[in-house]
Parts: structure tokens; sequence; C-alpha cells
């Protein structure tokens, strides 16, 4: 099973999870997903991580998006170190950890799906998983993905940007600029002549003048 790029179909693989065996297709059903891996459970970053994944999870859920995490260590030490996790979080009267945490204590998927950190290893000389991220669409097709290494943590409002532009991007014909956040303007891609996106647009298009006369900068408030 090669690591899976952009558009490709996502391997439908099996997995021991904190709720049980899961195959990812069946369990995403028809919702969007989002499966990342951390290097290892009881370790600091991966616990703020996981503490604001968690915090989030109602976020993800309201986008009909669904979590998955995964790390190499057991399903013991998953169910153990998520009370550790949700105390983290003062969530004293939460007592279920909101999304399955895959056990790949073999690092079969973490090889296949291309999540492993070479600069970061175990006691005993293997490397640990990444802090990767993928989300596939309700196509169960891989939309966007991210590789940190261990020492980096990511930002979980970030990974819920990225998912409200590719739920627009993959709704309307529009792209979303740096730093975009839902409802600020959108732009026009670069494969649609002016005349066709006057009418696919009727709230206008604003084309910004450049010293190349060319006219490729081109917004419209967000449909
Ligand atoms: C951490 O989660 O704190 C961590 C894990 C592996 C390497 C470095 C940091």
């Amino acid at each position: 099973m090669p690591a899976p790029l952009l558009g490709d179909v996502f391997p439908n693989f099996e997995a021991d999870t904190t709720i049980g065996k899961i195959k990812l297709h069946d369990y995403l059903e028809d919702s969007w997903g989002i499966l990342f891996s951390h290097p290892r459970d009881y370790t600091p970053v991966c616990t703020t991580e996981l503490g604001r994944a968690a915090e989030l999870n109602p976020e993800f859920a309201k986008r009909n998006v669904k979590m998955i995490g995964l790390s190499i260590d057991s399903l013991e030490a998953h169910h153990g170190w998520s009370t550790d996790i949700l105390a983290y979080n003062n969530d004293d009267n939460v007592s279920k950890f909101p999304f399955p945490i895959i056990a790949d204590e073999k690092r079969e998927l973490a090889v296949s799906l291309g999540m492993l950190d070479p600069n970061e290893k175990d006691q005993t000389g293997m490397p640990l998983t990444a802090r990767c991220v993928f989300v596939i669409g309700p196509d169960k097709k891989l939309k966007l993905s991210l590789l940190y290494p261990a020492t980096t943590g990511r930002n979980f409002y970030e990974i819920l940007r990225v998912i409200d532009s590719l739920q627009l991007t993959a709704q309307k014909r529009v792209a979303t600029p740096v730093d975009w956040k839902p409802g600020d303007r959108v732009m026009v891609p670069p494969n649609i002549p002016e005349e066709e996106a006057k009418t696919i647009f009727p709230d206008g298009v604003y084309t910004k003048e450049l010293p190349s006369g060319k006219k490729y900068l081109r917004y419209t408030p967000q449909p």
C-alpha cells in the first residue's frame, strides 16, 4: 500500500482502535475524515495536541468530519493516556474520549502511509510516528496532507480553517487566499475566463490592477 497522494482513494485499511476494530471507509460512512498521527502516548506535546483535538471535536463534528488518531502505542496505553488528556483539558464531566485512536503497535500502517519521523526514535532505535494529518473527503479521496516532525506541535484551529476552505472549494468554483477565514472574500481561479466569471459570480468580480497589466488577481464575495 503506497503512501496516498492528493486525489488518490485513501486505503481502506482495517485497524484496532479504542472503539474496537474499524475498516476506514465503513467507519467514515458519508462523512469527511481526518486521520492524524502523534509520536507517542504519555508525552508532553502530544498531550497538548490531543487535548486541543478533543476540545475541538464538536467543531469538526459540526463540519461533518470524523476524527481518528494513530500512534504506535498499545490500546491499553491509549485508554490510560486518554484519561490524562481529559484531565489536562479539565474535562471533569466528560468520561469518554470523543474519537477513536488506532493502536499501530507493529508500525504497519505508519510505514505504509509514510507517517514515520526518521529523526525521532524510541529506546530500541525504531522511528516514531511523525505528526501527520490526512483529510479525506466523502468520496474517500485524499484532499490534504500535512507532515510535521515530532518536535513541532500542530495548530488544530488551522486544520479547521483548511477544512472550511476544502469544503467551500468542493462546492463552489473559487479558491481561498492567504489567511482566508469563512466570510472573507475569495478568489476567482485563473481557469475561469472573464466573461464566464461575470455570470458565475453575480455579486461582482473586483480585479486588482497590477504593473504587468495581467488581470489575474480577481476577488469576489464568498458565495
Ligand atoms: C512530545 O510529544 O512531547 C514529543 C514526542 C516525541 C518527540 C518529541 C516530543
